[in-house]
């Protein structure tokens, strides 16, 4: 089959901007501290990624085109890969490679709990998202695959807890998550005859 020019176009919408945050830092573009903005900027890439994701099966329900499904599992890939460049940038630029800190660390900010928690789970996700795996875990596939929202929590918390003065931004990815989740439940999707009907 051949591989259609606009699943390409998702990939290549999603690998650029790790690539221009690094070229901006790279040319001194990102403020006095870029390595914090690079650590900022790929949280929230692995948060939209993982709304954005979240959103691909509500909206192939509601318009019936299946292209949503197809790059689904593209975009969680990414989201996963967003997360291992925030931690190797948290790791590299904040942590300085200095693991005599982690503890230290964890007491300053122990919101990194949190988003490890997350992260473990993301990984889960990840090494799961092959066929082999949908086939060898069956039923359970699905059930695993709903530690989503919980991954989706633990973000938003981890994000909450940093953000903590300035709630605006949150609220808004707080209120998509909560509108996503809300899609999912039956009674909601029994009202939704388009969410029924596959
Ligand atoms: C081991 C895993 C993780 C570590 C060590 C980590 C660490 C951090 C750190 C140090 C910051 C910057 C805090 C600051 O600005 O002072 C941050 C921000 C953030 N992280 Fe994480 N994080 C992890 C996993 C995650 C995951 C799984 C998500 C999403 C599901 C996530 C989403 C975010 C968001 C949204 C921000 C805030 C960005 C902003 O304020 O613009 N992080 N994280």
């Amino acid at each position: 089959m051949r591989y259609p020019v606009w699943r390409f176009g998702v990939f290549v919408a999603a690998a650029v901007w790790p690539l221009l945050w690094l070229y901006e830092a790279w040319n001194l573009a990102l403020g006095p501290d870029p390595g914090k903005v690079l650590v900022d900027r790929l949280g929230l890439g692995v948060l939209i990624l993982l709304l954005v994701t979240l959103s691909m099966t509500p909206l192939q329900k509601l318009s019936g085109w299946a292209g949503w499904i197809a790059v689904r599992r593209q975009l969680g890939l990414w989201c996963f890969t967003y997360a291992v460049l925030h931690l190797a940038a948290y790791c590299v630029f904040i942590l300085g490679l200095d693991w005599s800190q982690l503890g230290v660390e964890l007491l300053k900010r122990p919101y990194i709990i949190v988003g490890a928690l997350g992260f473990m789970g993301l990984l889960a996700l990840a090494v799961t998202s092959n066929r082999y795996s949908q086939r060898r875990l069956g039923a359970r596939w699905k059930k695993l695959h709903r530690l989503v929202y919980v991954i989706l929590g633990l973000g938003l918390l981890h994000m909450l807890w940093i953000v903590r003065a300035d709630l605006k931004e949150w609220a808004i990815y707080a209120s998509i998550g909560a509108l996503l989740l809300m899609l999912r439940l039956p009674p909601v999707m029994r009202r939704i005859p388009r969410l029924t009907a596959k």
